[in-house]
């Protein structure tokens, strides 16, 4: 299968891009045919210090590296690298009705945490986004449930084109995990958890052991002692139980069971014990990796080529069909 899926280069990799998408990354790149850019682009929708963007770039190719990103398995890329991502997504919006957009809950949420600057990137982010997907004919998305309006509508953009222009774009579906496709904030358990709020509520893959205690002893939990699942009455403990369960692979059910009549202390201390020793390779190759500079960005480039040669291609096609003169 054709998969493709991004990631902002801004804020460090936490538990919740990890369950909700990287992890099935590491695990598509094995069997299929795969494209994972680095989506600097959509990034610049929100404000970016030109020197720390560019930093941030590196940075994460070292991250995705670390985890398991195998460059050798799939197509490591950087979104701007490959300019018919901007030339599609200009096209798709002259098919995108700007209510469609105005109505995209990530576009509600950015709007009002950034209200100084609700620039007209923020509007038209799905549609550079939908132009990531439909240029490689992606067949599958795996993504977090934060995406899946924005996979909904690249789906509909790709009819409404290939209806208005002839069949030109494979329509994709997306892969949501079942757990772990929405961790919610430490800090906020109503909230997801996201790279551009506090430190305190996320966990980086990266972060040292004491950071790691520090911060799941701070988690906000609910009122009782209780360790039960119940994400409406119990957000909190759900969460941490839901995380628990992702990287130790016991089921919620096993766990309240272990930790029946334990309380919440016990609870958090093995937790953060468990995400210890679970994130703590990833800590020791990325300090490996850092050390290769060149290595990061010759394999930026090898992917960019490669993502290259099919882009051009769709893009080809799409310039004929919408009546553009060939280049
Ligand atoms: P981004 O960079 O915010 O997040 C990368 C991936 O991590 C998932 N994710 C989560 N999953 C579970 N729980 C959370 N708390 C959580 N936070 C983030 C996201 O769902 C995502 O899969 N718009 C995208 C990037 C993008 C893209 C694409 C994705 C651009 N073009 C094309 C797929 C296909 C984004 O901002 O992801």
């Amino acid at each position: 299968m054709r998969i493709l899926s991004g990631i902002q280069p801004t804020g460090s990799l936490h538990i919740g891009n990890y369950l909700g998408a990287v992890r099935q990354w590491i695990e598509l790149q094995e069997k299929n045919e795969c494209f994972f850019p680095i989506v600097d682009l959509h990034a610049l929708t929100a404000p970016q210090d030109p020197k720390e963007f560019k930093k941030s770039i590196l940075e994460k190719t070292t991250e995705l590296l670390s985890v398991g990103i195998d460059p050798e398995k799939c197509v490591l890329f950087v979104q701007s690298d490959v300019s018919e991502h901007t030339e599609l997504a200009w096209i798709l919006n002259t098919l995108t009705p700007i209510a469609e957009l105005e109505r995209m809950t990530q576009f509600k949420d950015k709007s009002q945490k950034q209200k100084s600057n609700v620039n007209a990137g923020l509007l038209t982010y799905p549609t550079l986004m939908a132009a990531d997907i439909l240029l490689y004919q992606t067949q599958a998305v795996p993504v977090g449930e934060d995406q899946t309006q924005h996979l909904e509508l690249t789906r509909k953009l790709a009819r409404k084109f290939n209806l208005k222009y002839g069949e030109t774009f494979v329509i994709p579906k997306e892969i949501v995990p079942k757990e772990g496709a929405r961790i919610m904030s430490l800090t906020n358990p109503k909230a997801k958890m996201s790279k551009t709020d506090d430190t305190a509520s996320s966990i980086s893959l990266f972060d040292e052991p004491k950071d790691i205690k520090a911060k799941i002893n701070a988690a906000v939990t609910d009122t009782g002692s209780a360790i039960t699942y119940n994400s409406a009455r119990k957000p909190g403990i759900s969460n941490l139980l839901t995380i628990y369960s992702e990287f130790s692979g016991e089921t919620i059910a096993q766990l309240e069971k272990k930790f029946k009549g334990k309380g919440y202390a016990a609870f958090k201390k093995s937790l953060a014990e468990l995400l210890v020793k679970k994130l703590a390779p990833f800590y020791e190759k990325k300090k490996d990796l850092e050390k290769r500079e060149v290595y990061i960005e010759e394999t930026l480039k090898k992917g960019a080529q490669k993502a290259e040669a099919i882009a051009s291609t769709t893009m080809q096609d799409v310039r004929s069909k919408v009546g553009l003169l060939s280049r």
